[in-house]
């Protein structure tokens, strides 16, 4: 692989031993997916935050790399804007939110390791929505499978999907390997997907969870009857990346993409195949989504991906002067929650016994550990995960069906 000669510095150690081996990562993988250059991108996004995810291991080792006092005193780190996905808990408020103690404490411990090589301590995995936002076509190194989607489909930005280690060393670097998605040639549609009916709501995460099952880490072309939401499109990118490993999709006469290549140039010439879907199948996956014989969850948890401060405004306006009886968490980031603070939306919803969460979400929270056995989502990103990874029961409908009044 080609090295520009300041690389090459880092990659002989110039810049200390963490940049070193950050440069290896990157260069390992470039040479195992063929990259001829190293590319600089424009921000990273960092998963493995979580101590659910990463436990006592991963924290020795973010601060191991926080001692260095080498990077930190040469400011190699982060010069490009980085900031991390949704961690365990929520930071501020854990104890009030009955989070585990011992976990809790480990928890800001990985953040504050984070947050000592310079990367913001904001845990989100919608940074599109406070402020670590591409441009059209900039080249970037996110790892959140759902905001991958995003940066790459809706946004137009240039990303692979990142594992933890290598977002970090990108991070670290300011770069990462021209391979995969960052190449034009490679953003191509593999299938075309045709509705023949107008969707909304959880049926955007039905579509996604239905198509993503089906073509794996392939280019959805969608052809749909009806513009969607920027909400929408965030359902709809984390279910594909969470049944299949999709990174890029485009939608007809919405995505940027379409718009400045027009259809011809996204269709590859080989992808003739096309599946067409109509409303009923969307309908069938909504049902299939649901594992419990039980209509009533016991925890809701909405906001996954967090929430925009439009679902707030959403849910705020659903449970206005009304006593909630199941519990009700609202996942975001600590950004849109001081928004919705501000908006007078935080009280409405704690008025009615619901709780706004920051910085976590209900599959890297250890909700398996706090009493609950239902849970009821509107994300099907997290009614495919939590099964597996909380090993708890999941009703997956619209927020009005899943929060019960008193
Ligand atoms: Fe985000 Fe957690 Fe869903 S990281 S995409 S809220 S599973």
């Amino acid at each position: 692989m080609y090295l520009t000669k300041e690389e090459e510095k880092m990659y002989q150690g110039e810049y200390g031993d963490t940049v070193r081996k950050s440069m290896e990562i990157i260069v390992a993988l470039g040479d195992i997916y063929g990259a001829e250059k190293l590319v600089d991108i424009s921000s990273a996004q960092i998963s493995g935050v979580s101590y659910k995810t990463i436990g006592d291991a991963g924290l020795e080792y973010l601060e191991d790399l926080a001692n260095d006092k080498e990077i930190i005193a040469k400011r190699v780190v982060t010069k490009i804007p980085s900031t991390l996905n949704p961690a365990g808990t929520d930071l501020d408020n854990w104890e009030k939110l009955s989070f585990p103690a011992e976990f809790a404490l480990k928890q800001n411990d990985i953040v504050d390791a984070y947050g000592a090589l310079g990367i913001s301590k904001t845990c989100t995995c919608t940074p599109y929505l406070v402020g670590n936002i591409p441009k059209f076509k900039d080249h970037v190194a996110w790892s959140e499978s759902s905001a991958v989607c995003y940066a790459n489909s809706v946004i137009g930005a240039r990303t692979n999907r990142e594992g933890g280690p290598s977002a970090l060393a990108a991070a670290i670097c300011g770069k990462t390997s021209l391979y995969g998605y960052h190449l034009e040639n490679n953003r191509k549609t593999t299938v075309i997907v045709e509705l023949n009916d107008e969707i909304s709501g959880i049926g955007y995460g039905a579509l996604g969870y239905l198509i993503g099952k089906e073509i794996g880490d392939g280019i959805p072309y969608f052809i749909l009857k009806n513009k969607s939401t920027n909400d929408e499109l965030k359902s709809l990118g984390a279910a594909l990346a969470s049944s299949g490993a999709v990174a890029l999709y485009h939608i007809e006469n919405e995505t940027p993409e379409y718009d400045s290549a027009g259809k011809e140039k996204l269709l590859n010439e080989d992808s003739s195949s096309k599946i067409n879907l109509n409303i009923n199948d969307i309908e069938d996956t909504c049902k299939n989504l649901t594992n419990s014989s039980k209509d009533e969850a016991d925890l809701v948890c909405l906001g996954c991906p967090h929430a925009s401060l439009e679902e707030i405004k959403d849910i705020a306006n659903l449970v206005n002067n009304k006593r909630i009886k199941n519990e009700l968490w609202v996942c975001t980031s600590i950004n849109i929650k001081a928004a919705a603070d501000r908006m007078g939306y935080t009280k409405v919803i704690e008025s009615a016994g619901g709780h706004i969460v920051c910085d976590t979400c209900m599959v890297v929270a250890p909700i398996e550990d706090m009493g609950y056995e239902i849970i009821g989502v509107d994300s099907a990103k997290a009614a495919n995960y939590i099964p597996s990874m909380c090993g708890l029961e999941v009703i997956y409908d619209n927020a009005k069906n899943l929060i019960k009044f008193e």
